[in-house]
């Protein structure tokens, strides 16, 4: 309660709430539901990997660690990523290991914007990135993304561009639509920023979870990285918490040129300083087997499949995800109600809980279409499937 004395906060986030994924989680926690809502896995990572961190904590690895991330795992890091994509970082001077992607986006999007500064972002979208713009006084310019397929509409990028654009965010594969980018899309998004003072921040928490790559569409996760017009200009944020089936170690990390670096770690050390020691080592030994990444398309593209039969039977209507663990469907031959009432009502009546996607537009567009996560047991899948089908 306020006091007469006590100051009067004025909230520099007035239209920010408690996120829906937390009000989802709850929901389906407090009703005993199949919790299809928040993105994370509900089975547990390699024992390996924990065995990793237990043996780290042993080792004495317990204490601060290097402000920019322990120099084992930069270099796993670097490894890696010449490994798949070909471009050089150097774990000195251009990666960054940080509390998450989360941290990484805000201390990018704090680097890059200043006061009255635009900044583009594509809607739907992540929820954390407005506020951080809105905090380093920036202007969110939204360019909206429309279902069924969700392809950015380039005339309109450009059209939005101002003196003013200092960023665009950009994410593939994309939360929450499944959409991945192709090289297409990269060029003309290198053809807009060519020759202007704007920089990107390029969020592929999910660059390993790409989906028929081998059939006709030739899919594959085309990182900013790999556009030389692009990568000079970029802040390419991953995590290993979607990675390994870690999302509550918060670790991620941050590739970008080396004048980018130096500016980003300046925020860095003062929102966090540095990351949990122990898990940095064990993530480092553990990267030096390629396979849990390059096997994890192939282990969520048979959950995905899994639940697309486990509705097929169903009302809805879907296309089959190209990436990440999210899986968008219609439910316009269902009911007309708003997405937010059908996600709260089904979670209550049929014990399915899910993502309305209206919640990632500024304006709350509503689509009727639901977000369902399928990084979740097989049985689960299943169990949610019968239960969506009998609607
Ligand atoms: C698109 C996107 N970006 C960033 C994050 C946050 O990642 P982290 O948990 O590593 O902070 C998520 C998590 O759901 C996400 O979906």
């Amino acid at each position: 309660m306020l006091t007469s004395s006590q100051p009067a906060l004025v909230s520099k986030l007035p239209h920010v709430g408690t996120t829906i994924f937390t009000v989802m989680s709850k929901l389906a926690l407090d009703t005993g539901a199949l919790n299809l809502s928040q993105g994370f896995p509900n089975f547990e990572p390699d024992p390996v990997l924990t065995d990793l961190v237990a043996r780290a904590m042993r080792q004495e690895h317990n204490q601060y660690a290097p402000m920019p991330g322990v120099p084992v795992l930069r270099e796993a890091i670097a490894r890696k990523t010449a490994e798949v994509y070909g471009i050089s970082y150097h774990p000195d001077h251009e990666i960054t290991v940080t509390s998450g992607a989360t941290e990484a986006l805000f201390a990018a999007i704090t680097t890059v914007v200043r006061p009255g500064d635009e900044v583009l972002v594509f809607e739907p979208a992540y929820d954390s990135y407005v506020p951080a713009i809105e905090l380093a006084g920036g202007i969110p310019v939204y360019v909206t993304l429309t279902p069924p397929d969700y392809a950015p509409d380039w005339l309109a990028v450009q059209e939005k561009i101002t003196d003013k654009t200092r960023l665009i965010i950009v994410n593939t594969p994309h939360n929450p639509t499944g959409r991945v980018w192709t090289r297409d899309d990269l060029n003309q998004l290198a053809a807009l920023v060519r020759d202007r003072n704007i920089f990107l921040v390029s969020d592929e928490v999910y660059e390993h979870i790409v989906f028929d790559r081998n059939g006709e569409s030739n899919r594959a996760h085309h990182s900013l990285m790999s556009h030389p017009t692009l990568q000079e200009r970029t802040f390419v944020i991953s995590s290993f918490g979607k990675t390994y089936h870690v999302t509550g170690w918060k670790i991620g990390y941050c590739l970008a040129p080396n004048e980018l670096t130096a500016e980003f770690r300046k925020v860095h050390q003062f929102v966090t300083f540095s990351v949990v020691t122990p898990m940095q080592y064990a993530l480092a030994e553990y990267m030096n087997r390629p396979e849990p990444y390059l096997e994890l398309a192939d282990f969520y593209e048979q959950k995905r499949n899994l639940f697309l039969q486990a509705i097929a039977g169903s009302r809805f209507r879907f296309t089959p995800t190209e990436g990440t663990f999210f899986q968008n469907v219609s439910y316009a031959a269902i009911t007309d109600e708003p997405d937010y009432d059908l996600a709260v009502r089904l979670t209550h009546d049929i014990g399915v809980a899910s993502i309305p996607t209206s919640v990632f537009y500024h304006d709350r567009n509503d689509y009727h279409i639901l977000r369902f996560c399928f990084a979740k047991d097989d049985d689960t899948l299943k169990r949610a499937g019968e239960r969506l089908s009998a609607l």
